[in-house]
């Protein structure tokens, strides 16, 4: 071989010259059981309708829902995230801890079906309620205290249904605590809660608002959820949340905070969980849609960033496709 004409002691190409060399080196590997998956579940019989802003996304009723479950779970996907959008609201929302309502009966008809599927139960009220906001009003104002006895009626309705995890949602102070001490009370000492401890006041969420239809009808939810700015903040409620009995901590949204997410990795040794929300999910489909970016390539690449930041699992509406993707390369 010629000598070359420069000379160099590391060139980190030699570990990328072939697929089985660079399978060998890779670092970071997603597959379906990092995934947990978002369900709309409505009232009715054999509904199923698309949500506008995210294609190949669906209200269903709860028929549809067992369905999909199971197809999920052949998928490899060992968790379900449930939201409702009920059938009637009110200014406490009270239909969020109606044992009849589409979340618990869908609840508890999954478990039934596939029982060994890992259940999760959104617990917040802005679905609920008449007003669009996250908790019970106090004029334009979130009564936080106030608020924090109706979530544990929900976190003890969704218990009760099925749910293996409760994941609050809502930001008020001290829920974890509060839900904490309601569902030991009842006995249910073995449900987890997974808190939304770092949730942003994000323009991400509007494809999500408008499929649950939880969009406030005056304000916005700035006084509750995080400033986008700000990140020793999110330590704060973090370290709150472990201080309150969280067993796992969400991140959400998910890719414009993959800076959060590697800090609390970097802070916590619970399960971090990160939320890769309706409008990244809406950018990626549109684009794809108008044939400019490559799906499947984007999706993949996305959903590795967010594992590669410190995530051990990742909700996300692209699980399915996701799932079906990583088996095809398998
Ligand atoms: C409300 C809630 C939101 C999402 C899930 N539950 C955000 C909000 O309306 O403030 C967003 C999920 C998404 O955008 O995919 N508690
Ligand atoms: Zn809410």
């Amino acid at each position: 071989m010629k000598e070359s004409k420069f000379p160099q002691k590391l060139r980190p190409r030699r570990m990328r010259i072939s697929p089985a060399l660079r399978s060998m080196v890779r670092e970071t590997e997603i597959s379906a059981k990092d995934f947990i998956y978002p369900i709309f579940v409505v009232a009715g019989k054999n509904v199923m309708e698309e949500i506008p802003s995210m294609p190949n996304c669906y209200r269903i009723s709860v028929d549809n829902a067992v369905k999909l479950a199971k197809e999920i779970w052949a998928l490899g996907i060992p968790a379900v995230e449930i939201f409702g959008l009920p059938e009637y609201k009110d200014e406490i929302g009270s239909s969020a801890w109606d044992m009849q309502s589409p979340v618990q009966c869908a609840i508890t008809a999954i478990k039934q079906a596939v029982p060994e599927m890992v259940i999760v139960g959104d617990v917040c009220l802005c679905q609920y309620t008449s007003h669009g906001h996250c908790g019970k009003l106090c004029g334009h104002y979130v009564d936080n205290d106030a608020t924090l006895e109706l979530l544990q009626k929900v976190a003890v309705s969704q218990a009760k249904a099925g749910a293996d995890i409760v994941a609050p949602s809502d930001m008020m102070d001290g829920r974890v605590s509060a839900i904490r001490q309601a569902l030991d009370d009842d006995g249910f000492i073995n449900i987890s809660v997974m808190s939304y401890a770092v949730k942003y006041a994000s323009a991400y969420y509007g494809p999500f608002r408008d499929a649950a239809d939880s969009t406030p009808s005056f304000g916005d939810r700035r006084a509750y959820q995080m400033d986008p700015a700000n990140a020793l903040e999110a330590m704060k409620e973090v370290d709150l949340d472990l201080d309150e009995g969280a067993d796992m901590i969400i991140v959400k949204p998910a890719l414009s905070y993959l800076d959060i997410v590697r800090r609390v990795r970097e802070h916590i040794n619970l399960p971090l969980v990160t939320y890769n929300v309706s409008g990244e999910y809406a950018m990626v489909k549109a684009a794809a849609q108008n044939g400019w970016i490559d799906e499947k390539r984007i999706v993949l690449e996305t959903l590795t960033s967010m594992k590669r930041a410190g995530a051990d699992s990742i909700i996300t509406y692209h699980a399915i496709d996701a799932a079906k993707w990583l088996r095809e390369s398998e």
